[in-house]
């Protein structure tokens, strides 16, 4: 009996274990450092060079740390950077999405009722959007916009939004959310490795030889690490979207409209924590939480669309044979679609039971979103969506 190794799932499960843990790696430190940049307290005892002091106390132990504005006398010998984190985050992704996205583009990435292009054309799309999206972006901090903090925002967020209206239009919806949280991911990393980096790096260079540093290093840094800070929560809900298809029901015309809900809220809970860490009570601190509730539920009520399904009968044949033409390729203990040795999820739809026990999963899957089939593969119909929902629904009934 010969060997059959899975190298696509095996790989996938390694590469996103290290993407993770790096992942948490980088987003923990970097809480942790804003928090300790906002929890800096300046006392009359403190010499004028340095920001501020911090105490706390973690693993039997106290932690006095302070902050040096711009840097010491001395630069000590031994001096941590923070760096690797970010960087191997994105590298690990970038594998990742190469070992789903790239190898399987025809289920992960492609959908024909959206855009027909070869493989090629979309993995250069999907490449040309990490790379477009972070040199579009430096180039708006970088133009007049850069110097009014809230002008700049807002472009930053026009511009992501109009890249996930972009990729809804060519991607199928999973590979879109799942991009915007890569475009998002670059220029964050890309940020550290062009800008947060290089800068500190020449301030200490300066500082060796006894000059001054150009006050813009700071504050270009600055700058930077905030849009940083700001998009870590939005991030993470795009990287893990795609187990949430709910999310996909905005489809081709209205995804770019959830995306925007997505990065709004994340904002806004980022912001309350900022303003906490600062000190901030009263109003500023009181208005973030009701108004992340409101948005939430709008976006519920936006993403839940009263369905017109009738009431007509649809037999057990008919959803037999969708299932089968549809599903079964992939859901199957052997499944016929070359790019899968198992099924997918460890989900069988090979009978009619199964598809009623799988019943709540597949109407978000297959019929209130369009997440499955995997990039619609098989060329499902609206029609059959909602044959598929009214079997459902009339087979739960039955049963009730
Ligand atoms: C081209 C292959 C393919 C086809 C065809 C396909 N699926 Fe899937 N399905 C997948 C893959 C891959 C996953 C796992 C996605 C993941 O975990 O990221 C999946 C996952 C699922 C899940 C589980 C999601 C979860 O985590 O809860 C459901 C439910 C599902 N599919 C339903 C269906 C239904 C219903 C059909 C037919 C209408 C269908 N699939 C057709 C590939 C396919």
């Amino acid at each position: 009996m010969g060997i059959e190794i899975a190298w696509q799932e095996w790989l996938g499960l390694i590469v996103r274990w290290v993407h993770i843990m790096v992942g948490i790696a980088w987003i923990g430190t970097s809480f942790y450092f804003i928090w300790l940049d906002q929890s800096l307290k300046k006392t009359p005892a403190l010499p004028d060079r340095i920001k501020g002091e911090s105490w706390s106390v973690h693993g039997g132990g106290f932690y006095h740390v302070q902050k040096y504005l711009v840097a010491p006398d001395q630069l000590p010998g031994q001096l941590h950077w923070f760096k690797y984190e970010a960087y191997f985050t994105w590298v690990s992704g970038f594998v990742l999405l190469g070992i789903l996205y790239y190898w399987s583009a025809e289920s992960f990435l492609m959908d024909p009722n959206r855009a027909t292009m070869s493989i090629s054309t979309a993995i250069s799309i999907s490449i040309g959007s990490l790379v477009g999206g972070w040199v579009s972006y430096d180039l708006l901090c970088r133009s007049k916009l850069g110097s009014n903090t809230t002008v700049l925002s807002l472009a930053v967020f026009t511009l992501v939004v109009a890249i996930g209206w972009g990729l809804t239009q060519v991607f199928n919806d999973r590979a879109a959310f799942l991009h915007i949280g890569a475009v998002i991911g670059t220029i964050m990393t890309a940020n550290v490795f062009f800008i947060i980096i290089p800068n500190q790096k020449k301030v200490v260079a300066d500082l060796k030889k006894g000059k001054t540093p150009k006050s813009i290093l700071g504050s270009q840094a600055k700058q930077r690490s905030l849009h940083n800070n700001y998009l870590t929560l939005p991030v993470v809900l795009f990287m893990i979207s795609s187990h949430y298809p709910i999310l996909f029901v905005g489809g081709r015309t209205h995804g770019w409209l959830v995306i925007a809900f997505i990065i709004v809220i994340g904002g806004i809970v980022r912001h309350f924590f900022n303003a906490r860490h600062l000190g901030v009570q009263g109003a500023g601190l009181l208005w973030q939480w009701p108004v992340v509730a409101v948005l939430t539920i709008v976006l519920i009520l936006f993403l839940s669309p009263s369905r017109e399904i009738g009431d007509r009968e649809v037999t057990d044949a008919k959803a037999f044979s969708i299932l089968e033409t549809h599903c079964t390729s992939c859901h199957a203990k052997s499944p016929a679609d070359p790019a899968f040795q198992v099924a997918p999820a460890g989900l069988y739809l090979e009978s009619l039971d199964e598809l009623k026990l799988h019943a709540s999963r597949i109407l978000t899957q297959a019929v209130m979103s369009e997440a499955m089939p995997l990039g619609n593969r098989t060329g499902m119909t609206k029609i059959e969506r909602e044959e598929l929902g009214l079997w459902i629904k009339n087979s739960i009934e039955r049963s009730d």
